[in-house]
């Protein structure tokens, strides 16, 4: 078990075994995709069910869970299980936040990406039409429970989508972890543990990104962002958005001197190896990405924020980017 440490106690993550939904207790609600509704038996308590996909991360399916809720009389007392993705968790998260001005909620990550990022660390969240993320809350989980068994159901193409972010946390954080990730036979359940451990560090030290540490789990994310949005949430995925963003956000560190020469080499390699992609059509449209980029969090009066690596394993925020410098790496990706 791996605690996570926050500002309203800490919370566990547990390593479940088969069989994350069973001894839930009373007063459970499940929120969950049509996916896993067809895919997994699911526990005898009230469920809604949505339709798969980023789209859903809406405010309208958020109204739609508050209203659920109203209509099931949930209480103060009861618990949400959010049973899926990062969409899922995000979402159900989010309503959990506000519903009542707050109930509890427990993660049950089924997707990579949200085994070992989205489910841990309390940020939840739905986009707007403006940008990702837009809307939202910290409001940590009561619990996490992951069984890795949720993986073999998992397509290829998700498992790659999480790899994305298991990379970042390799080029972020811990350039050892990339030694088990070239092995021919992956051991998910150590990935995980290592990957959580360290965004549970992270989040431990700055859980409200107010002292620059939690802005570097956003390497690669400020121009994959705005790419996600660009694409209207379809077609490309977070982590291959991010893909590309970490390896445009590699360039603009060398470019600024910021990011140690060569760098941009070990990510585009290790990318390319996943089958990531490490390049997109829609970098040429540099307005718009910049428009976009400009409504990031992390931006401040329309100046330009990155997490951007100084070397493997190290980070950093550096504010105040020109924007010329972007359009040059954004050409050069
Ligand atoms: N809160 C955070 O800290 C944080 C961090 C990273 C990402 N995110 C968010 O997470 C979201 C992406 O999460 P995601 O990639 O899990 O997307 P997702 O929830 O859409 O899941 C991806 C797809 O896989 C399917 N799926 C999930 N588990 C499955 C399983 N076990 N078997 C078969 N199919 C399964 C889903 O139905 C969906 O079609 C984004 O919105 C991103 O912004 C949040
Ligand atoms: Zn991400």
């Amino acid at each position: 078990m791996i605690r996570v440490e926050s500002s309203q106690g800490s919370y566990p993550v547990l390593f479940t075994g088969p069989q994350p939904l069973e001894g839930l207790g009373d007063d459970v609600l499940l929120v969950t995709d049509a996916h896993l509704a067809e895919l997994y038996a699911l526990p005898d308590v009230p469920t809604l069910v949505l339709p798969p996909g980023e789209q859903t991360k809406s405010l309208e399916y958020l109204g739609r869970i508050l209203s659920w809720l109203a209509t099931q009389r949930a209480s103060r007392k009861s618990r949400l299980i959010a049973f899926g993705g990062g969409v899922i968790g995000d979402l159900a998260g989010f309503a959990a936040a506000v519903y009542m001005r707050g109930i509890r909620y427990v993660q049950v990550p089924t997707s990579l990406l949200a085994q070992v990022d989205s489910s841990v660390g309390g940020k939840v969240a739905v986009d707007l039409p403006e940008g990702k993320n837009l809307a939202g809350a910290f409001h940590p989980p009561s619990e996490v429970r992951i069984a890795v068994s949720y993986l073999d159901t998992l397509p290829d193409r998700q498992i790659r989508n999480g790899m994305a972010e298991v990379w970042k946390y390799v080029f972020i954080l811990d350039p050892d972890l990339g030694d088990l990730l070239v092995e021919p036979e992956r051991d998910w359940e150590s990935i995980v543990r290592r990957c959580i451990t360290l965004k549970a560090g992270v989040v431990a030290e700055d859980e409200f990104e107010t002292k620059g540490l939690r802005a570097t789990l956003n390497y690669g994310h400020t121009v994959g962002h705005a790419l996600e949005a660009l694409m209207g949430y379809e077609g490309l995925l977070h982590g291959e958005a991010i893909s590309v963003g970490m390896v445009a956000e590699a360039l603009l560190g060398e470019r600024l001197g910021v990011t140690r020469a060569g760098t941009t080499e070990y990510v585009r390699e290790s990318l390319e190896r996943e089958g990531l992609p490490i390049t997109h059509p829609a970098l040429s449209r540099a307005d718009d990405l910049l428009d976009l980029m400009r409504r990031d969090k992390k931006a401040e009066g329309g100046r330009l924020a990155f997490s951007l690596l100084t070397a493997p394993g190290r980070c950093t925020l550096v504010e105040g980017v020109e924007e010329n410098e972007v359009r040059g790496a954004l050409r050069e990706v």
